[in-house]
């Protein structure tokens, strides 16, 4: 028998949530947060909640935000907790016990965001958050394949019946296709230098293997703090869970669900990602998009969204210093037309 079928992952069985919770290296009875939200206040005051409103989070994860618009004043009706991950969705279901039916509970992916609010009757939202990435839940346990910092599988999926895996990529890919993929979603220069290391010890297997091979390929500076595999990890991760597609498609499924006035709050924690949510928000709330030079406008464009903040809203020096994983987030939000 297939566990994967047993259930709707957000009624996920004991059986299938034991085993997933030891392949990923928890403890199965162990539902402890270890998830510090990223700007939680900024992002949850830049939603202007209204009394009795719907709001997504894309990215429930352990479920720091949704608590934080469930307990907000004014009160909210309903909270849609979007994650791919079930072990994290079940980890947020504890969590939000308190809150009831007024925390929607939804395993999948948040780019089919339109699709997973309409099966629970849910067709039009005052608010969007999506922070995206992964959390602590997920880099600590050494089962997800995440971390250069503990050993295990190379696995690096959020959804762990996800079709790709780590393992996959560097032990099928051609080294141009690996190459590619470490230089393009790492923003690696040396990726194919990486990617012919790699080839050569194939099987790559575990974590700690593919992180000293590229170890052996990069070295370290003296004084160097960031460990030299973290670019290579990143591409995997990305190219994993085609997250850069995902955040293109997420932004239009919110965009699509949100009510007039309704507001759309992004937090990313990479260039890339950042880069994607900046030029979807300028293209969206652009008046005209005619090439340039064109003496009259004949676009007809339509804008969909208001950027409400230019620039970023970067975590406060305080905030780095007792969570220094917040230090890369940037927070961008825009409201809908
Ligand atoms: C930074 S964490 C969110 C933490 C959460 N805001 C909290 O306070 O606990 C990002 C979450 O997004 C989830 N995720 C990543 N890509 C996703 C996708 N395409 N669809 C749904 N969830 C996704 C990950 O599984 C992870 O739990």
């Amino acid at each position: 028998m297939t566990l994967a079928i047993l259930a709707k992952p957000e009624e996920l069985s004991d059986l299938r949530l034991t085993e997933l919770m030891n392949r990923s290296g928890h403890n199965p009875d162990d539902f402890a947060v270890s998830h510090r939200p990223v700007l939680l206040k900024e992002s949850v005051d830049n939603l202007l909640l209204q009394e009795g409103g719907t709001y997504v989070d894309g990215t429930t994860g352990q479920g720091g935000h949704s608590e934080a618009i469930l307990r907000a004043e004014p009160q909210v009706k309903t909270v849609l907790g979007i994650d791919w991950d079930p072990r994290s969705m079940k980890s947020a279901q504890a969590r939000l016990a308190e809150f009831g039916s007024r925390f929607v509970p939804a395993t999948g992916n948040y780019a089919d965001m339109a699709v997973l609010a309409a099966g629970r009757g849910i067709t039009i939202v005052d608010g969007v958050l999506l922070d995206l990435g992964f959390s602590s839940l997920q880099i600590e346990g050494a089962g997800y394949g995440l971390s250069f910092q503990v050993d295990g599988p190379l696995d690096m999926r959020y959804d762990p019946d996800g079709p790709l895996t780590a393992e996959e990529i560097v032990n099928t890919y051609s080294e141009h296709e690996l190459g590619q993929v470490i230089r393009r979603f790492g923003e690696e220069p040396r990726g194919m230098s990486i990617a012919r290391a790699i080839i050569k010890e194939r099987p790559v297997t575990t974590t700690g293997q593919l992180a000293s091979i590229v170890g052996a390929v990069l070295g370290r500076r003296p004084g160097q703090r960031v460990n030299p595999a973290t670019r290579t990890f990143q591409a995997l991760r990305i190219a994993v869970n085609d997250e850069l597609f995902n955040v293109e498609r997420g932004l239009d499924a919110a965009v699509g669900l949100l009510a007039p006035g309704g507001r759309l709050a992004v937090i990313s924690y990479h260039s890339l990602e950042d880069r994607i949510i900046k030029s979807y928000f300028n293209r969206e709330a652009a008046t005209c998009v005619c090439p340039p030079g064109l003496p009259v406008c004949n676009c007809s464009q339509t804008p969909q969204l208001r950027i409400i903040n230019r620039r970023v809203i970067k975590p406060s020096s305080e905030e780095i210093e007792s969570n220094p994983r917040s230090r890369s987030a940037k927070l961008r939000v825009a409201q809908r037309i």
